[in-house]
């Protein structure tokens, strides 16, 4: 149907005669003649019709933004002082003999142009949201970053292979998505949180190396990282440990960081381990852009008159820490007290603080609500600790552990954007030795920090039934500024082993049966060591993009609401498919 795209039309084709197809992005009327910039995937070019060619003259006159016009015409420079020196294509234009309207539009919503569109807007019209280059430019990049993984991984004899939608559950964790089945009355599929037991099955079935861009779906709390329904790169592999399946995938992530971004990622990327980056940062996704730390204050307070110091202190479970902020005096008294109230959203009941004005001239250099409470000692123990200058502030968390972690972890990120402590670039890091369990206060029970597949440390088997709590995990984070982008483990290859562990979560032989039988079976017909990882290929795009939500890498995404408003779904179904299904609904609870 047409000669040429529209961003590629040059000086090249001067007299020549072309055939476009294309969006219009605007009509502009210059007293007599009509301009129009035709857009189609690669970029536009202006179209020119003059009045003396009365039919594509009268044709234009009518085109209205976004009709689907076909454009015949001659390719002339454009007069001087006319060029669009910001345009590919600015310095021709298409004298129109011949214009066709191919589909009209009806009066836009928005324009397309148009950056500053509402989320609500552009979701119920995505189809035109997605017209605008910045979501066809991050629809183009997802592509090219998924065929680039899969390139690395089919150049090792990786093999993609799906696994099923309609399944039964996979404990990764959040609540299910359930399916119900016509055939099986009163019986329900649930959609995969993951394919996590498939592709170990198919390590047991002699694979060796898999992967799946694979989708997965978990009914839980939604943020701007979070989708009910997201994409994995899914991988897992026989006959590595953990040094050997890292080393792979940091090599992956780092080629594609080169042919994305030509992006140069530390090699090796540094590992940290669990313990050292909650004591740290606070969190096990430290960003290590922000360069702010915690500082330990346990030890030293356990003696101080301010109970609420001392108590956490002397609390096995308790911890008393600090955050020094460079050039963090400069806070106001509101601001500081906006951070006690940001930090209270993680249950800290408090923000001390010292303001640091003068060190040199000791105690009366510092300004706080609690000096009064610290003898001369540990102030000079904590001025060493925390390093502080003249013109930091020191804020303080004591509490149990989890809620001062929780704190100020959050109160660095947030101090850290505030008062613009983010270094430009890329800082990955691997997050290992984590702790295979952790014990759930709601539940009075054990709880897997990864899955119930991640294989303990050999050294720490025995202790699952002594200190369970104190088993080590080989399972591996991947972080990257702040946001886990990928997770995995080797796995436990044992079925006596997998029983056991599944027993210290508190599933017995019977249950564990039920649900995961027919991975311990496989288990027993000759399973090699495997291990394998999972990456989170939204938020590895929207990283890659600059973009804020996952939501903006998604063609059609739902809403943190779990909706999708473009097809109204979920939505209400008939009472006869219902009946097929066995299903009755209750009334609906009176508001
Ligand atoms: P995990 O649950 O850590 O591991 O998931 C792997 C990665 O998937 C991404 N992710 C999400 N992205 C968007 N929306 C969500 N709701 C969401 N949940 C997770 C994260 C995360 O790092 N089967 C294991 C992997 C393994 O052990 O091999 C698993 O699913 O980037
Ligand atoms: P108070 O003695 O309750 O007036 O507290 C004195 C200072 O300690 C105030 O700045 C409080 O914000 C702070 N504070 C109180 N509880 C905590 C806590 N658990 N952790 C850190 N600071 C606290």
């Amino acid at each position: 149907m047409r000669s040429h795209l529209c961003g590629e039309v040059s000086a090249a084709d001067i007299d020549n005669i072309v055939t476009l197809n294309g969006w219009v992005l605007n009509r502009r009327d210059h007293g007599g003649v009509i301009f129009i910039d035709l857009r189609d995937r690669s970029g536009r070019v202006q179209v020119v019709a003059d009045p003396d060619m009365p039919e594509p003259f009268a044709i234009a006159d009518s085109a209205r933004n976004e009709y689907v016009l076909a454009v015949t015409g001659k390719v002339r420079n454009r007069p001087e002082g006319t060029v669009n020196q910001d345009l590919v294509t600015g310095d021709v234009e298409v004298v129109a003999d011949q214009i066709e309207v191919l589909s009209r539009a009806e009066p836009l919503p928005f324009q397309i142009d148009d950056d500053d569109i509402g989320e609500q807007t552009r979701l119920n019209y995505r189809f035109l949201d997605l017209r605008r280059p910045s979501m066809q430019d991050t629809l183009r990049r997802r592509h090219f970053v998924l065929s680039e993984l899969r390139r690395f991984l089919n150049d090792r004899e990786f093999v993609e292979i799906e696994t099923p939608i309609l399944t039964r559950s996979t404990p990764e964790g959040a609540r299910d998505y359930l399916v119900p089945s016509r055939t099986h009355p009163g019986e329900f599929f649930a959609l995969p949180q993951s394919p996590q037991l498939f592709k170990q099955l198919l390590m047991v079935a002699g694979f060796e190396r898999y992967y799946q861009v694979a989708r997965c779906f978990r009914d839980e709390d939604l943020r701007a990282d979070r989708q009910p329904e997201f994409t994995q790169l899914d991988v897992e592999v026989s006959f590595m440990d953990e040094n050997e399946v890292m080393g792979l995938m940091e090599e992956m992530i780092r080629e594609l960081f080169i042919r994305v971004l030509d992006v140069t990622l530390p090699d090796p990327i540094p590992r940290m381990s669990y313990r050292e980056a909650v004591l740290r940062y606070g969190i096990d996704r430290p960003d290590l852009r922000i360069d702010m730390e915690l500082t330990e204050l346990t030890d030293l307070m356990q003696k101080v008159e301010f109970k609420v110091f001392s108590g956490p202190a002397t609390d096995p479970r308790g911890r008393v820490a600090a955050l020094r902020v460079p050039g963090g005096n400069s806070l106001s008294r509101a601001q500081i007290d906006q951070y006690t109230d940001y930090v209270a959203q993680y249950g800290a009941k408090g923000l001390a603080y010292i303001k640091v004005n003068d060190l040199a001239a000791g105690r009366e250099g510092l300004q706080s609500p609690i000096l009064k409470f610290l003898p001369d000692d540990v102030l000079e123990k904590l001025i060493e600790r925390t390093a502080v200058a003249s013109g930091d502030v020191v804020f303080f968390g004591a509490d149990q552990a989890g809620v001062v972690n929780d704190a100020l972890g959050a109160l660095r990120l947030k101090i850290g954007h505030d008062l613009e402590m983010v270094t430009e670039g890329w800082k990955p890091l691997w997050v290992v030795d984590f702790p295979l369990l952790e014990w759930s206060e709601d539940d009075s029970r054990w709880q897997s920090l990864h899955h119930p597949f991640t294989a303990p440390r050999d050294s720490d088997e025995a202790l699952l039934d002594s200190d369970p709590g104190r088993v080590l995990s080989r399972a591996y984070d991947l972080v990257l500024n702040g946001t886990e982008i990928g997770g995995g483990s080797i796995r436990i290859h044992r079925s006596d082993l997998q029983q056991k562990v599944l027993n210290v979560l508190g599933i017995d032989n019977d249950e564990a049966d039920a649900k995961f039988g027919f991975l311990l079976d496989g288990l027993k017909y000759g399973a090699p060591p495997h291990g394998g990882i999972a990456f989170g290929v939204d938020r590895l795009v929207a990283m890659m993009s600059g973009v804020e939500s996952i939501r903006d890498v998604i063609a059609f995404p739902k809403t943190q609401r779990a909706s999708c408003l473009l097809t109204q779904a979920p939505s209400k179904v008939d009472q006869r498919q219902l009946r097929e299904l066995g299903i009755q609904l209750r009334k609906p609870r009176a508001e």
